[in-house]
């Protein structure tokens, strides 16, 4: 009896040991309430910059408005299709959406790959490909020779004039497509979809996978106005006044901005909170000094923010003994899959283990407890920082609406956000404390970015028929 709770005793102990460590080591990344509250602050200061006439053009936080005016009201209908490209994965799509008494959305969808000699390459290929894709997608399903409107899903900023044309301002997260910048993305689909004579669509809305995500949620639930991708790259849209949108006519009733909250930080605001490990990831991007709040963030950049944690440590004797593998020096081989699954809650330390000897190192339990814990720093940091920007949202829509307390929905997707098993809670948990005026109600939509974009086309055709009548 006596051995077990000594050996018990010598876990815990162990275990504090280990987690010491790397608190202190990492302290850098520790971000206190009072810290989180100055981030928001500065969030918000970011918003009024990103919306007034003078200042856009300067601002780091785009805050581009999209034209979609109004969330679905539930009376729409007809079948739509929609593409769904810059997350995770390239997707085609065709919804149907009916209105049998109560609302009903049905969802075909195929995935296709995108190599790197589409990401990369130039943007001719890049729309040929997706509009071959499309083609491909309409003839497995038998819908060709029937015409269709079209939501295009376009994860990237792009200012707007119109729902249906928006030109890119920079490529993100991984892609780098040559001749596309500063051109209307929407007329380059069209023109290839044009190559395909038995193709016959619509291109009726160009959506950002936020914009996406809140209008699938504010399908089901009418209270939701913020959009939030935490996924590859993140983003946040929500419903503006548009009495506070200069580069918008009109002040009359909200419209949805796409904050682009990812570029957060890219004029230097945030210099103060960034680490060594923030500005190594961002000089080994493929566009540094770019989407640094994001950097900081999501799914392309956590694995690697880990590993380069562990080389760091490993370095400097604090684990496996300070002995590093060829692995461990190697860009890109830790995954935000990896964090993911060595966070789970069972069989994490057990993950650990094994994905650290797949990078070929010899852990021993103390370096798995280490490891483990530098992967809960990083992620909870990334929750942290979204919580403080959504918190700045929240903020704003409260004060827009003259509030005491505001009851919102803010609908949510992403591959980080759905895979990582304490990420959900951990941010909830955060936004919950630092705006306590504000009931959120967090609605996750199932392939939202995509799906919404076929929302949007829908509400624009509701809107078209109803001016007809
Ligand atoms: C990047 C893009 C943004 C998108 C986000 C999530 O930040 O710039 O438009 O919403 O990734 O996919």
């Amino acid at each position: 009896m006596f051995a077990v709770h000594l050996l018990a005793f010598y876990f815990t102990k162990l275990k504090e040991d280990q987690i010491k460590k790397v608190d202190r080591f990492l302290y850098h990344m520790h971000l206190s309430d009072d810290v989180l509250l100055d981030v928001m602050t500065r969030f918000q200061a970011e918003m009024v910059k990103g919306l007034e006439r003078d200042a856009h053009p300067t601002a780091a936080v785009k805050m581009l408005p999209t034209f979609v005016r109004s969330i679905p009201d539930g009376s729409e209908k007809g079948d739509f299709l929609a593409l769904d490209l810059g997350g995770s994965k390239f997707r085609v799509l065709k919804v149907k959406v009916s209105e049998d008494g109560k609302q009903n959305v049905q969802m075909e969808s195929q995935f296709y790959p995108t190599p790197k000699e589409i990401t990369l390459g130039n943007g001719t290929e890049l729309f040929d490909y997706v509009a071959d894709c499309l083609a491909d997608f309409m003839e497995t399903k038998n819908i060709k020779h029937k015409k269709f409107p079209l939501g295009f899903t376009f994860s990237f900023p792009c200012i707007q004039t119109k729902l249906e044309e928006g030109v890119l301002l920079s490529w993100t997260k991984y892609f780098k497509v040559r001749g596309v910048q500063e051109t209307d993305v929407t007329s380059s689909l069209r023109h290839a979809l044009r190559k395909h004579k038995d193709v016959d669509v619509d291109v009726l809305a160009l959506v950002n996978d936020t914009v996406g995500t809140m209008m699938t949620c504010g399908y089901d639930d009418q209270r939701c106005e913020v959009g939030v991708i935490i996924g590859t790259g993140t983003n946040a849209c929500y419903m503006e006044e548009m009495s506070n949108i200069d580069l918008v006519e009109g002040d009359e009733g909200r419209m949805c901005i796409n904050t682009e909250w990812g570029a957060f930080g890219d004029d230097g605001s945030l210099d103060d909170l960034r680490t060594e490990f923030d500005r190594e990831i961002d000089l080994g991007s493929i566009n540094p000094g770019k989407q640094l709040f994001e950097k900081m963030i999501s799914g392309l950049y956590l694995g690697e923010l880990v590993r380069l944690i562990l080389l760091k440590m490993a370095k400097k004797g604090l684990l496996f003994n300070g002995k590093i593998s060829a692995a461990l020096r190697t860009k890109d081989k830790i995954e935000t899959k990896h964090v993911a699954a060595m966070e789970k809650h069972k069989e994490g330390l057990q993950n650990t283990k094994e994905i650290l000897m797949e990078l070929g190192l010899t852990p021993s339990e103390e370096d798995c407890i280490a490891v483990q814990h530098v992967c809960t720093i990083v992620s909870f940091r990334s929750a942290n920082l979204c919580a403080a920007a959504l918190a700045a949202i929240l903020t704003r829509l409260r004060e827009n609406k003259k509030l005491i307390r505001l009851r919102t929905t803010v609908g949510i997707d992403g591959t980080l956000y759905k895979t990582h098993p304490q990420y959900p809670k951990r941010l909830h948990k955060v936004v919950r404390r630092l705006v306590p005026n504000c009931d959120v109600r967090f609605l996750l939509s199932e392939s939202g970015s995509g799906k919404g974009a076929a929302m949007v086309t829908a509400v624009a055709c509701r809107l078209v028929s109803q001016r007809k009548q």
